[in-house]
Parts: C-alpha cells; sequence; structure tokens
C-alpha cells in the first residue's frame, strides 16, 4: 500500500492514509492546546474538598473490605485474597475510569504486587463491564450526525474489548470494509473531571503529612493524569498520536510494531473508526509458543522501539498494558489506544537522552545532572553533596544481606536525603516508570531466564550502532566509543563482581528478600520511630 512507505501500518490496509486528504486533522493543533487550557481549571484546588466523591471511594471500597472481612477472609491465604482481590476489583469498575487506570498499573506489575490481584486487575485492562448498545448507538449518531445505517453495514452489538474510557465494536462499512468503532463512554469526562478534584484536593495534604509521598510528587501526578486525560478524551488527538508514530517507528526503520490506519472521515471528539488489528491476547502465552513466536525478541524489541521513541524522537506511546497490543501470528505486536502519548520538548528529550547515557556509562553525577534538568532536583541543586547523600564514594553493600535494621536505616537515609535536596519524580518520568512496569512484569512473564546484563548489553549495543553518531553530536558523548559499565551496575545493586548472569527470576527472589526484610522490620519501625 502506497503509505506503507512512510507510516509502520499493515500490509493490507482497507484504505490508504493521506494525511492531508483527512478532514478531521484540520483543527488538531488547536484541539490540542484547548484540550490543555481546561487543565488549570479541572486541578484548581477548591475551597471545599469534594465529599461526596470522597464519601462515595470510600463507601465503595471500604465495602469491599468490608464484605471480605466477613466472608472470604475466613478462608486464609490464596483464597481470601482471590476474594479480596475481586471484591476490589468490583469496586475499581464501579467507581470508574480513573480507578480502572489505576487498576491497569497494578495489573503490570507482576511480581511487584500480590498474585492474586494482580491476576483479577488484569481484566480491568480490556474486560471492563461495557455500556449497553443503546447508549454507544447514540454517542455515534450524536458524533456521525447521521443514522448507525447510513454510516456502517453491520456493527456487533456486543464489543470486542471495552475498558476505562471506551469501549471497541467490530463493524463492517457500507462500503465493505472492516472496521472497529472506538465509542467514548458517555459519562467518562464528568466522572473524571469530579476525580481531578478530589484528587486536586488531597494530593497537597499527602505531601505536607506523609514524607515519602513528596517524592512521588503527587500534585504533578494529579497534573500529569489531568492533562493525560483531557487529551485521551478527543479521540481527534488520539487519531494524530496514531500517525505521529507511525510516522516515526517507519522513520526509525522499526519493523516490530504495527499501527491501525485511522478512518479517512469517520474520526470525532467521541469516536474513532479505524483498521481492525487481531492477534493473540497479550496473556496467550501458549497461542504465542504454540504460533513459534519467539516472545524474548518479541519483547526485547518493543522495549527497544519505545525506547527509540523516547530518546530519539522525544515522542513514544504512554500507556503499555497487556490490553493496548496484542501480538501478530508473525511476532510483530499491534499496538492500540494512542491517547496517552508522551511527548517531550527538545530540552527534555536531551536532558532524558543523558539520563539513560550516564546511567549506562556509570556516571553518576552525569545522570544527576540529567535528572536536574528533566525537573527532579531543583534547578541549583547541589550534585555533589547529592553524591554524599546517596553514598557514591562509599563501596555499596549487598541489600539482601543487610540485616532488617540496616537496609530501612539506609533507605529511610536516602529518602532523607532526597527529599532535603527537593527531589521529586518529574511528569515525563512517570509515563517512563509506568511504561517500564510494563516491561518489568513482560519481561516475569516472556523470557523470566534471560540474562538482564546481556539485554542491557544488547539494547546499548542497538543505540550505540544505530544512533551513536547522532548522540554524539546532540549530547557529546558516544556511545560506540564509551564502553557500558555492566560493573558500575552491577556494583549499584550491591552485587559482587563475579556475578556475571542475573536473570528477571533472580531479580524477582532479590526484591522478595528485601520486601521479607522490610516487612520484618515494619512493626518495630512504627514503634520506634
Ligand atoms: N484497532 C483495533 N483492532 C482491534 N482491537 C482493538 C483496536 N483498538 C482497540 N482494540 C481493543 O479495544 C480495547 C479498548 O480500546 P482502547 O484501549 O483504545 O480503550 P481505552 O478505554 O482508551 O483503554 P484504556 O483503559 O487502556 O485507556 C483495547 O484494549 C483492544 O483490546
Ligand atoms: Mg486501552
Amino acid at each position: 500500500m502506497q503509505d506503507l512507505s512512510r507510516f509502520a501500518f499493515s500490509e493490507q490496509g482497507p484504505w490508504t492514509v493521506d494525511p492531508d486528504a483527512m478532514p478531521w486533522r484540520r483543527d488538531v493543533d488547536a484541539l490540542r492546546a484547548a484540550s490543555q487550557a481546561q487543565v488549570p481549571d479541572w486541578v484548581r484546588r477548591r475551597a471545599l474538598p469534594p465529599v461526596l466523591r470522597f464519601v462515595t471511594a470510600g463507601l465503595r471500597v471500604g465495602g469491599a473490605l468490608l464484605a471480605w472481612r466477613f466472608t472470604g477472609r475466613r478462608a486464609g491465604g490464596e483464597t481470601s485474597r482471590a476474594d479480596l482481590s475481586r471484591r476490589l476489583r468490583r469496586a475499581f469498575e464501579r467507581l470508574g475510569p480513573s480507578y480502572i487506570k489505576l487498576g491497569q498499573i497494578v495489573s503490570s506489575g507482576q511480581g511487584l504486587f500480590p498474585e492474586e490481584l494482580v491476576a483479577e486487575f488484569r481484566q480491568l485492562r480490556d474486560r471492563v463491564p461495557p455500556e449497553p448498545f443503546e447508549k454507544v448507538r447514540r454517542v455515534i449518531e450524536e458524533d456521525l450526525g447521521r443514522p448507525l445505517g447510513e454510516v456502517f453495514a453491520s456493527i456487533e452489538p456486543e464489543p470486542l474489548a471495552s475498558a476505562s474510557i471506551a469501549q471497541v465494536h467490530p463493524a463492517v462499512l457500507r462500503s465493505g470494509e472492516p472496521v472497529v468503532v472506538k465509542v467514548q463512554r458517555p459519562q467518562v469526562a464528568s466522572l473524571v473531571r469530579r476525580d481531578l478534584a478530589a484528587m486536586a484536593w488531597i494530593a497537597p495534604w499527602l505531601v505536607g503529612r506523609i514524607p515519602v509521598a513528596a517524592l512521588a510528587n503527587p500534585p504533578a501526578l494529579v497534573e500529569l493524569f489531568a492533562e493525560t486525560i483531557a487529551e485521551e478524551l478527543d479521540f481527534r488527538l488520539e487519531a494524530q498520536n496514531m500517525l505521529d508514530i507511525a510516522l516515526l517507528l517507519r522513520d526509525a526503520g522499526q519493523t516490530i510494531v504495527v499501527v491501525p490506519r485511522p478512518h479517512p472521515e469517520l474520526v470525532t471528539r467521541r469516536v474513532l473508526v479505524m483498521e481492525r488489528l487481531a492477534g493473540f491476547h497479550y496473556d496467550d502465552i501458549e497461542g504465542m509458543k504454540a504460533a513459534g513466536i519467539d516472545t524474548e525478541t518479541m519483547v526485547r524489541s518493543l522495549m527497544i522501539s519505545f525506547l527509540e521513541g523516547a530518546m530519539i524522537y522525544g515522542v513514544f506511546h504512554g500507556d503499555l498494558h497487556g490490553g493496548n497490543l496484542s501480538v501478530l501470528p508473525d511476532g510483530r505486536v499491534a499496538l492500540y489506544d494512542f491517547g496517552m502519548t508522551g511527548r517531550m520538548d527538545e530540552p527534555q528529550r536531551l536532558a532524558f537522552l543523558r539520563m539513560m547515557m550516564t546511567g549506562a556509562v556509570n556516571d553518576v553525577r552525569g545522570q544527576l545532572a540529567a535528572f536536574r534538568d528533566l525537573g527532579a532536583l531543583p534547578p541549583d541543586a547541589d550534585l555533589d553533596e547529592l553524591m554524599r547523600v546517596l553514598k557514591v564514594d562509599q563501596p555499596v553493600r549487598d541489600p539482601t544481606r543487610m540485616s532488617s535494621e540496616e537496609l530501612v536505616g539506609e533507605i529511610q537515609d536516602v529518602i532523607k536525603g532526597l527529599l532535603r535536596h527537593g527531589a521529586r519524580l518529574p511528569k515525563h518520568l512517570m509515563l517512563y516508570v509506568k511504561n517500564m512496569l510494563f516491561f518489568d512484569g513482560s519481561i516475569a512473564r516472556f523470557a523470566p531466564d534471560v540474562n538482564l546484563f546481556g539485554e542491557v548489553a544488547k539494547i546499548y549495543g542497538y543505540f550505540a550502532q544505530k544512533h551513536g553518531a547522532r548522540i554524539a553530536r546532540e549530547i557529546g558523548f558516544d556511545p560506540g566509543r564509551a564502553q557500558l559499565d555492566l560493573e558500575g551496575m552491577k556494583k549499584s545493586m550491591g552485587l559482587e563482581n563475579d556475578v556475571d548472569v542475573l536473570t528477571h527470576r533472580e531479580l524477582q527472589a532479590r526484591r522478595q528478600a528485601i520486601r521479607a526484610r522490610l516487612e520484618e522490620a515494619g512493626p518495630r519501625l512504627r514503634k520506634g520511630a
């Protein structure tokens, strides 16, 4: 197809994309600006707390806990955890989009959150109870300004999938092309605004009361959430994001990812008609294995394409989770859902690039400077003093071999030190961290026995070879000449120098050991501190 030379689309599409001939694109920049202009009002802290929303959330989650306490908990162990997880999942579904999104993040955290919770929350990725079809029909007809039958030869009332913002119905156009129709849930905008009011109220309160929470930077989290969701609520922006990402993937010569083609005309604020791409569900490892798909390569290539988007283009899919992609029979990945697309301006991208490169060669000072430029530290942060806070000059000890008191002491020292220097997670890193959580879970599932050091070396090698000259020009650091510092990486994790292999399974065991140690210290800590 003609558009294939410019965009990372499928070989056989239902139509060709010519961006200049897409009427919905006409005002897309102005729409993007307008959607962002609403954000300050959405996150303005009101004089009075939004009591009703707090009460609803409290009742739903509290109700789930209470019901569990008198039923599932009796069974103990796994059954009890599964029962609680199921009740929480239902409470989150009822609470709506903001909570569903939070649940999706939890569902990516295999190995980080309890197994039963992760398993249950997987449903929140693409199996949320859908809206009745009558409501869906109304949204489509209002937005397209025509009765359903004038546009579609047929449309399935049963959605293919449904998630936080939207549900997706298979359909056939009057002109014969098979498509899917993404339709926005009618209540979503007002629910989100109410949640944002509640979040904006509680975020500064958290910072004042729980010191560690300040590191996670709740007010910026709320702002990021508002910015991204404002964009997600207008599907014309999402369709433009699809074009932008498909364009950069092709420019980078990436073959791993395929983007669905948005329809030339049928794109409105709440309706997005696009090419249907079907593959293996991300949870269907057995299916992929049976089809002979090399899942290790798939995960690595996907990670490279994401990093390349962020480091080289400053644009990336900001919402990677198992519902937002499927794996095609040939091992390529169909990406969906471009509502949340990360965009860094040039100074931010360069700082991000420096953060990654200095990290690879274990240049801690350079990395701190990059963090500072990304907004993680104040502009006048004393980097040398921070190096001392982080004990960079001292030999790192293996955290799995520390006593729980020592471990807790170390962690508290570092956290206090970072807070004293005004450290906080900046917005652009939040989406990055969220995506890395997805990759962490993916490696746990698809490649638990791969040597992570080898993977890091391969990824570094890719960037050195393909983008070395450009990176050298842009940040004055040539990855082709420098050496990836695996020894430094091991050291910073407290690993012995003679450890040459670290698999994700081993990493999980280390995390488990550290967590157990922290839990052990928990009650004493609360008493002592
Ligand atoms: N082009 C497509 N072809 C096939 N399936 C699709 C397509 N687009 C979306 N889907 C399916 O529909 C589901 C819901 O769509 P989408 O993820 O865009 O909705 P959402 O509400 O924005 O999701 P989220 O809660 O992740 O923000 C996806 O998880 C995917 O399974
Ligand atoms: Mg989705």
